[in-house]
């Protein structure tokens, strides 16, 4: 799958662009405020149904208008063209559409366009709330395992439940642990789905990291919420009572987490700026090289590729991505910075931002002039 068309409009200082990316290496370059990274912005929005800069869909719908669009038509499987367009207004409301037709719900993208992205803010993954590492997870098991989604509603629903009980206070113990078989059923299958995806993913990581760096050595350790040695039933029989004096849920797969260890600590310690950014570019090109792997193409954002990267790092990291051969945006301030030969058989295009206009550069790369 690719993007073979994109028109954004009215994102942020994007009035209307629509340009036909490779479906291998787009390279986006312009000055510091060009919208390069409204670009990338704009696709995550059509993936996700939201963006990744801001929550509040106010900061991204371009200043003084009503809503912004943003239509991708797709290059599917057997060669099926698919389009899909995300609408959202100034109220809050969104229109989905899929080959014309409303969609029930945004999960109806990401299952169509899985979107994996790389930016200076992908630290959050290390030094971030565990919420952002569980996001993480849910993203990679939901493409993963078609059962987790239902499991995982199921399971969000009935703990949602349990908790609006509890703030509301007067439940028995005795009423409580009735309520909580359902939430106990279903919460050891998003933990079961969630712990088989990491495990999966595990040695794909430790290898695309040994082909960023020979000198990062870490591990991933899976902590499902709760006590390891006791089964749900048991840690959430344990700590009913205290559930019901504070008023929520303490333990169960709301509290997992999915930390980088190395052998002296916690990776966010004692690995350098750069080391952490290779570190979750390995996590997030894992995850994408695993479904790539079972069948099921995927799109890369890298935003600001040199940032915090030496050149021989940059060089790895796009050898890798080139290797996947999915594809690919890449965007940077300067064209110079993009030091890599790509092979001469990459269909490599550049475009450049100049002034909330979108051109496709007639700029040689390196790899190119060797033909
Ligand atoms: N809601 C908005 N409406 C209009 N313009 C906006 C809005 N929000 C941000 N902008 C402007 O959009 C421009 C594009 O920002 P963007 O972050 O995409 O640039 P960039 O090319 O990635 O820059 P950098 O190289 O600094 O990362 C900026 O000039 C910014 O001030
Ligand atoms: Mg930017």
């Amino acid at each position: 799958m690719s993007i073979v068309r994109l028109d954004i409009s009215k994102v942020r200082n994007l009035e209307q662009i629509s340009f036909s990316p490779s479906p291998q290496v787009n390279l986006i370059t312009g000055v510091n405020g060009s919208g390069k990274t409204s670009i990338l912005e704009g696709i995550h929005l059509l993936s996700f149904g939201r963006s990744f800069r801001s929550h509040k869909h106010k900061t991204y719908i371009q200043h003084e208008e009503e809503e912004c669009v943003v239509f991708a038509q797709l290059k599917a499987k057997h060669n099926d063209f698919i389009s899909m367009g995300l609408r959202r207004s100034r109220d809050g409301s969104i229109d989905v559409r899929i080959q014309g037709k409303k969609a029930q719900s945004v999960v109806e993208l990401a299952e169509r366009l899985p979107v994996q992205l790389i930016n200076p803010d992908a630290f959050r993954l290390l030094e971030g709330s565990p919420k952002i590492r569980r996001q993480f997870i849910d993203w990679g098991t939901f493409h993963f395992d078609n059962g987790f989604i239902n499991a995982w509603r199921g399971w969000q629903k009935a703990l949602k439940q349990r908790n609006s009980l509890l703030r509301r206070g007067k439940i028995s113990t005795s009423l409580l642990m009735a309520f909580d078989q359902e939430l106990i059923r279903l919460g050891d299958k998003v933990n079961q789905y969630r712990q088989n995806y990491t495990n999966q993913l595990t040695p794909i990581f430790l290898s695309v990291l040994a082909e960023l760096s020979d000198s990062i050595k870490v591990r991933l350790v899976f902590s499902q919420g709760w006590d390891a040695t006791k089964s749900l039933t048991d840690a959430m029989a344990s700590s009913c009572e205290r559930d019901i004096d504070i008023g929520y849920t303490q333990i169960g797969p709301q509290r997992a987490d999915l930390r980088v260890k190395t052998d002296a600590g916690d990776a966010l310690d004692t690995l350098s700026r750069g080391q952490q950014k290779l570190v979750v570019s390995a996590l997030k090109i894992a995850q994408g090289k695993m479904l790539i792997e079972m069948g099921s193409p995927l799109v890369f954002l890298v935003d600001d590729l040199p940032a915090e990267l030496d050149s021989q790092h940059r060089q790895k990291l796009c050898a890798l991505l080139e290797a996947l051969n999915n594809q690919i945006f890449i965007t940077s301030v300067e064209p110079d910075i993009m030091d890599y030969t790509w092979s001469d058989t990459t269909d490599v295009r550049h475009f450049e931002m100049k002034e909330g206009e979108l051109s496709l550069s007639e700029r040689r790369f390196a790899g190119e002039l060797n033909e």
